[in-house]
């Protein structure tokens, strides 16, 4: 199959390397010609484990390129995957459809032969009807059908999400569109991925409501960490206890400093919008939201109470700022709000993150950035593990308390067990445990 994949983000990217490993002949299209040039000569613009290897291997077969000429990419594809940013808009959280709108102008210029348009980028529902409208009117001639493939992949695992995904869920209102669809992910399908067939408007709902899901799962972890934390009660052991039961399962009940990412907070605030759009309240989600930005802006405070009350003068150590590892992803993590919190209340911060400083540069100040964890805490007054990078799993704990100033260790990723750290000489503070 012949596929173009308009915008290389995070999930065009991946997904058009991940099609051409499925044996597709794919043209990832970018307007950014320095993105274009760097991605043909194999620099990848983001941290993604195998991502490197996989696009290599593919363009040296021949099966994956890169341009800027979104025309001849459309004319010469049998499938046009839309996967530009849908970021959220200042003014009410709204998706910002412009560029996906932009994009399927553009692609409905170039249509030639029949065409599957497909939206891979997360859009609110009636975007994909929308897209059949505006290519229909520009090109009364064209011949097209639309489809809707949200995409469920996660940063830092995105290969191994693509590759063996529970499901594929696709929107299609034509069965031309469905057969499509059915031979793009026959590869997967073979493996035993479920393919859902759906309309239009249920998938792109399906997307939403996923992540809204998943936020509310973490959210509610946390609440029950914050009354673990009052009745002296383990909030792990509160996880493992609900997650054996299968209708709730065990996963994303890992209680923490709250979610961040490109994805979750922005795709709330979009269910949001499109709920008061239709005048029905959607208010889980919406407490949702309101619960993880308190939460996210409280973290600081724990770390200053860890510290006596006062962070005045202290120096801070900060291991991991994206927000959750593999990633040097920094949108919307944690670590924004704990490090302005904790610069606020006047510390220095000192940090250490094995992918994201460059990232973190753009989006914080007077930071001073380390070369490993261990000069990061060197001298300081306590030490926070804000990212769970696998590199912090194991410190040496002597060698850490040799370092601080004195031995303040707050674990807001539950790292390491209450026990070894009391014996170890910390005063250690983490989420919803003794
Ligand atoms: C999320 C979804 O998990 C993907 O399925 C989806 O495709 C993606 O958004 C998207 O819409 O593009 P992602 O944001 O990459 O993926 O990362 P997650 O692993 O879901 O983590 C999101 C945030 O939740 C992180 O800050 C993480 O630390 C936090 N989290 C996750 C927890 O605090 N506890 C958990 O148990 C799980």
């Amino acid at each position: 199959m012949r596929i173009a994949m308009i915008g290389t983000g995070y999930v065009g990217l991946v997904s058009g390397a991940c099609f051409s490993e499925l044996g597709h002949s794919v043209a990832c299209v970018d307007v950014d010609e320095d993105k274009v040039a760097a991605l043909t000569a194999r620099h990848m613009p983001i941290y993604e484990p195998g991502l490197d290897a996989m696009v290599a291997e593919n363009s040296d077969r021949g099966r994956l390129s890169f341009t800027t000429d979104l025309a001849s990419a459309v004319s010469g594809a049998e499938a046009v995957f839309i996967a530009v940013g849908t970021p959220s808009r200042a003014e009410d959280g709204d998706a910002d459809l412009s560029h996906v709108y932009a994009a399927a102008g553009e692609v409905a210029a170039a249509l030639d032969g029949a065409t599957l348009v497909v939206t891979k980028s997360t859009v609110p529902v009636g975007t994909g009807g929308e897209i059949a409208r505006i290519i229909a009117k520009a090109r009364p001639d064209a011949d097209f059908d639309i489809a809707s493939n949200p995409e469920f992949l996660r940063e830092g695992s995105a290969i191994k999400d693509f590759m063996h995904p529970d499901r594929v869920v696709i929107g299609a209102a034509s069965e031309r569109a469905r057969q499509i669809m059915r031979d793009i992910y026959k590869p997967l399908e073979a493996l035993g991925t479920p393919l859902f067939f759906t309309t239009l408007e249920t998938a792109e709902l399906i997307k939403y409501a996923a992540n809204a899901f998943l936020a509310t799962k973490i959210t509610f972890i946390n609440e029950i960490a914050d009354l673990c934390e009052a009745v002296g009660a383990n909030v792990e052991d509160v996880a493992t206890g609900i997650g054996l039961d299968n209708r709730i399962g065990p996963r994303f009940l890992a209680a923490g400093p709250g979610f961040g990412g490109s994805c979750f907070p922005k795709d709330t605030l979009a269910l949001l919008a499109m709920g008061r759009h239709h005048g029905v309240e959607q208010n889980i989600v919406e407490a949702v939201v309101t619960v993880n930005d308190r939460r996210k802006r409280a973290m600081a405070g724990r770390v200053v109470a860890a510290c006596g009350g006062s962070v005045g003068g202290m120096t801070i150590a900060i291991l991991g700022l994206t927000f959750k590892p593999d990633t040097d992803d920094m949108r919307d993590s944690p670590a924004i709000d704990i490090v302005g919190g904790l610069q606020a209340a006047g510390a220095v911060v000192r940090a250490f993150d094995p992918e994201g400083m460059e990232e973190a540069g753009k989006c914080l100040n007077d930071v001073v950035y380390c070369g490993d964890a261990y000069e990061a805490m060197d001298g300081a007054d306590a030490l926070v593990i804000v990212t769970e990078w696998d590199q912090f799993r194991g410190l040496d704990l002597d060698r850490v308390k040799s370092l601080l100033r004195e031995p303040v260790f707050v674990d807001f990723r539950n790292v390491y067990a209450p026990d070894d750290m009391a014996k170890a000489g910390f005063r250690y503070h983490c989420i919803g445990r003794d």
